[in-house]
């Protein structure tokens, strides 16, 4: 079976761990370990009857759920089948450009989507020798490569990940915006964003409405612990969203996606909960990790941990697998990266001490 290019790639690891799927534990996707929230449950329970009939193509139940969340009229939001879906969209958008920027190391997916409609891409990576010993986000901020500005950026487009992955760093709104005079598009990738808090995130959904060369894509997969269920949404200028809708098949969310959307965006409980684990825990982790000899995690404002490791991740990958059915994340498709780091979930106290534990017995 072939190395994964992504996480959560069970079937791969339960073969090499000589196990089932359902019991490895698995550190390499970065999904809640909270969810999926009851309210999605309960709304896919009592959608099944649904199931016999096409969705409604203009999802305006579930368009106008988002604008409430997002304070937005709905002809700015369309729902897709995760926001891989919106990505490939995005990708046909770049490419009409004279180039798109990535900032690396970039997720997998930004280079499927500019690959498929020829796109051309430039690379400028991020620094990553900023590391902090402690977690304490406070004391840092993270910087965009600074030979971005300053470039004819007019006829280019710059696709952007905030919270970063695979690095945890979150860029702030402010170093964002004067790239929206810079460039003809922006899509900044917000796949993570939703586990900051309200009063800490770095949104930039709050000024769409004023550039008309801003996309935001958000994801519903990471946060309410749904990736198979496939749901995620873009926010940008309706005529961008229409014509995107006339680029793909008419019902690309099921009912089921949508219910549950709908459902979730209005579970505060299951929001607070989330923002109230994540810091002390993510924390703990990244205490726990620094303490190993070798290891160096770097901090993040997101749900995972960027580990750089003095030994070659993709053995300890292996040890750990056989070891202790234990999946983390190698950063080989990452090739800034490449063998000297791995990355890891944030999962519950309980399933990180035992990452912890599997760890410094093979460290
Ligand atoms: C940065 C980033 N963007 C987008 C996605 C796609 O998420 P989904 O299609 O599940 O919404 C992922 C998935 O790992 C991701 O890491």
């Amino acid at each position: 079976m072939q190395q994964p290019a992504h996480g959560g790639n069970l079937a791969w690891a339960a073969a090499l761990a000589g196990c089932p799927r359902d019991a490895i534990l698995d550190f390499s996707a970065s999904i809640s370990p909270l969810g999926p929230p009851d309210s999605a449950i309960a709304a896919i329970k009592s959608q099944i009857s649904s199931l016999r009939h096409y969705p409604e193509p203009e999802y305006s139940e579930l368009r106008l759920a988002l604008s409430h969340f997002h304070q937005l009229p709905p002809e700015w939001i369309l729902p897709g089948n995760g926001s891989a879906e919106l990505l490939t969209l995005v990708g046909r958008e770049l490419a009409a450009l004279a180039a798109t920027i990535l900032i690396t190391p970039a997720f997998g997916d930004y280079y499927r989507t500019l690959a498929a409609d020829n796109a051309k891409v430039l690379e400028f990576p991020i620094d990553l020798s900023h590391l902090l010993i402690n977690n304490d986000r406070s004391l840092s901020e993270d910087k965009l490569p600074l030979e971005l500005r300053g470039q004819s950026n007019n006829d280019k487009g710059l696709l952007l990940n905030n919270p970063h992955n695979p690095t945890g760093k979150l860029f702030s709104r402010q170093e964002i915006l004067p790239l929206l005079e810079e460039f003809a598009l922006v899509v900044v990738d917000e796949a993570f964003m939703d586990f900051l808090p309200p009063e800490e995130e770095q949104s930039l959904i709050s000024v769409v409405q004023e550039y008309e060369n801003l996309v935001v894509l958000r994801s519903l997969t990471k946060f309410y612990s749904l990736p198979g269920l496939r749901l995620g949404y873009a926010i940008a200028h309706p005529d961008c969203l229409l014509r995107w809708q006339s680029w793909r098949d008419p019902w690309p969310v099921n009912n089921l996606a949508a219910a549950a959307a709908i459902a979730v965006i209005s579970d505060r409980n299951f929001q607070q909960q989330t923002w109230q684990w994540l810091p002390p825990t993510r924390n703990q982790l990244f205490q726990g990790l620094a303490t190993i000899p070798g290891l160096q995690p770097h901090t993040s404002a997101a749900n995972f941990l960027l580990v750089e490791s003095q030994q070659s991740s993709s053995q300890l990958q292996q040890q750990l697998l056989q070891h202790h059915q234990i999946l983390i994340r190698d950063c080989l498709s990452f090739k800034e990266l490449g063998d000297r780091f791995f990355r890891v979930a944030v999962r519950s106290v309980s399933d990180n001490q035992r990452l912890l534990t599997a760890l410094r017995a093979l460290l």
